[in-house]
């Protein structure tokens, strides 16, 4: 774990405009910073960055948080590598956490810079072999495409880097995997006579290599192993050309191949991306899911294609949630999708695309694959293969789904289905509550701030609202807005048993004991991070970006707003008393309540009310 204090004293040492700044022109409006909004298509600037709150919020969509979650959002990255990310802007050093123990950050940046390296050297020799632009040529790729992937070629010599490098016997060429040695310790270069695929990072570093043969050979294609700054399992070849057109067509496309996303890209199929030989992990998807809500994993219509699905559809199960959608595209058996744009072209390409199967019917499709559902025994034994995958569904309205697909396709009743998966049946109906209607389901786990995109497409944000606010909501606006006014909380006033008012405790506690961090909503949002109070914090702050709050109207409605509290409590349990006592059942101590109780609200009448003034 990085500890909260360095979290905090990073983003009190940078500015959100600044690092928002480095990826979308802004334009300043008031107090405000405004830019079209990077997470989801429009023309006008909804989104907007206030360099007080150091938050950023977008009206359109609902996207919102501190810098760090605008890294999150933005560039794909984890919670962790994007608090690196900007301390590293900034020159703090994140002290290591217990997830990463002795990684050495100097020694990794050394291997990456050889690589970088490596890179430029066999770019540099692509453009002076005929032979192998040739093949690239006639795998009907342009200089253009073959520039943005960064596209070489390795020279046919045994030590070609020795051109490359000064030093060839430098510990870190045999780190990274560039070099061999043979039994008499004399080296040689790994890749030889291959036109070489770099595989880059997030961050764009080069990490990896894939060269493949220039005509036949084995093996077809030679990758890198893996290394301190290269692990297979959670890297995607080609992920930082397709960011933008993910962006785009709010989809990321998974295929197998390095020569399948190039291929696509020249065709203008420029969303995706390839897992590198590896069968997609847990680590994959949740990558492809910080992404974008839309993930379509393309197969080869063989077996092994769609062995390869049943794969991913497994890991994928326990990452969904209700707004994400992954579906599965299987080519015609003759296809891989290099060859399949080529043929058909990028219509049909999309086209196919959009015709994927959802991952629930190829789940079911799968279940029900060699299982006859005309006996009594096909359909329990469908029923009983699906329960561990359909309880791993995280999604819980998808699950939901599923289980009546199941119950629809075996003949059973859907409660029968959810009692033999050891699931509850008909839960109590919950009363609705507005305010909260977003918030349980929320994160999970070490989720992130995405879960709370879309949320204002669902409810607008800033209708009127029919009933006023309670007065709990206003003071932790108040509070969310101006931390400092927590020492004013009238603590034993506020209920423990609503969002609201219980993170309103948690604040105020915090607050009590020095631990609340004051520059701005941001750090404070950050600060819940990962807790129960996070998601109602997020809306909070996300109702407050619209409303730059005047100082002078803060004092007046705070009071105005304890006031309400008071006199809402005062009066609720005067009159609780009141009706116990009229039906005579008061002891002294109750009796005592209410002549104190009486006093009081004599009180509060005289103090004058901000509002009616
Ligand atoms: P394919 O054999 O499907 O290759 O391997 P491809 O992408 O169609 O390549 P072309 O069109 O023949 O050039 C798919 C992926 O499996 C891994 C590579 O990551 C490759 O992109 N692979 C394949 C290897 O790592 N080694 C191999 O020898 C073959
Ligand atoms: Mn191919």
């Amino acid at each position: 774990m990085i500890p909260q204090s360095f979290i905090q004293d990073l983003l009190a040492r940078v500015d959100i405009v600044e690092v928002v700044e480095r990826y979308l022109p802004l334009k300043k409006g008031g107090a405000n910073y405004f830019a079209c909004c990077p997470f989801h298509g429009e023309k006008s600037a909804s989104f907007s960055v206030s360099p007080t709150k150091q938050f950023y919020h977008c009206f359109g969509c609902g996207a919102h948080g501190s810098a760090i979650s605008f890294l999150m959002e933005y560039s794909g990255l984890g919670f962790i590598d994007a608090v690196k990310e900007l301390a590293s802007n900034v020159g703090m050093t994140v002290p290591d956490d217990d997830f990463t123990p002795n990684r050495d950050r100097a020694h990794e940046q050394s291997l990456t810079e050889v690589m970088a390296q490596a890179a430029r050297f066999y770019k540099e020799q692509l453009k002076r072999s005929p032979v192998a632009v040739d093949y690239l040529k006639g795998r009907g790729l342009t200089g253009e495409i073959a520039a943005r992937y960064g596209l070489g070629y390795a020279p046919e010599g045994w030590q070609s880097l020795q051109a490359a490098f000064a030093d060839y016997s430098a510990g870190q060429l045999l780190e990274c995997g560039l070099v061999l040695e043979n039994e008499q310790a004399r080296r040689y270069d790994r890749f030889r006579d291959r036109i070489m695929f770099p595989i880059q990072d997030q961050r764009g570093n080069v990490i990896g290599f894939g060269g493949r043969v220039l005509g036949k050979g084995e093996p077809k294609y030679l990758n890198s192993p893996e290394t301190p700054i290269f692990e297979k399992g959670r890297e995607l070849y080609g992920l930082v050309q397709a960011r933008q057109a993910v962006r785009d067509h709010e989809c990321v496309l998974v295929v197998e191949g390095y020569m399948d996303v190039v291929g696509l890209a020249q065709f203008g199929v420029g969303n995706a991306v390839a897992t590198l030989g590896t069968a997609a992990t847990p680590h994959h998807i949740q990558k492809l899911l910080r992404l974008t809500d839309r993930v379509v994993f393309c197969f080869d219509g063989d077996a092994a294609g769609r062995r390869a699905a049943g794969r991913a559809l497994e890991v994928s199960l326990e990452h969904l949630a209700d707004n994400k959608t992954i579906t599965f595209l299987f080519l015609p058996e003759e296809h891989d999708p290099d060859s399949f744009v080529r043929s058909e072209g990028p219509d049909a390409f999309r086209a196919a695309m959009t015709r994927a199967l959802p991952l629930a019917e190829f789940l079911l499709a799968e279940l029900r694959k060699d299982i006859d559902l005309d006996t009594a025994e096909g359909c329990a034994r469908l029923v009983h293969e699906a329960k561990p995958l359909v309880t791993r569904i995280a999604a819980p309205l998808l699950r939901l789904q599923v289980i009546k697909m199941l119950a629809e396709a075996a003949g059973f009743t859907q409660a029968e289905v959810e009692q033999s998966f050891g699931l509850k049946t008909n839960p109590p109906p919950r009363r609705f509550d507005p305010d909260n209607a977003f918030e349980g389901e929320g994160r999970r786990g070490n989720g992130n701030f995405r879960g709370r995109r879309g949320f204002g497409k669902e409810l607008p944000r800033l209708a009127p609202r029919t009933a006023p606010l309670n007065p709990i909501e206003t003071l932790l606006r108040l509070v969310v807005q101006h931390p400092v006014l927590a020492a004013r909380m009238p603590i034993d006033l506020l209920p423990g048993d609503t969002p609201e008012g219980s993170a309103l405790i948690a604040i105020t506690d915090a607050m009590s004991v020095g631990d609340l961090p004051t520059h701005g909503v941001g750090a404070l949002l950050e600060h819940y991070r990962d807790t129960p109070h996070a998601a109602t914090l997020g809306r909070i702050a996300a109702q407050l970006a619209d409303m730059p709050m005047d100082e002078t109207v803060l004092e007046p409605l705070l009071n105005d707003t304890l006031y309400k509290l008071e006199a809402t409590q005062v009066e609720q349990e005067f009159l609780a008393l009141n009706a116990q006592a009229r039906e005579g059942g008061l002891d002294p101590t109750g009796r005592r309540r209410l002549a104190e109780l009486l006093v009081q609200k004599e009180k509060l009448k005289k103090r004058p009310k901000v509002s009616d003034s």
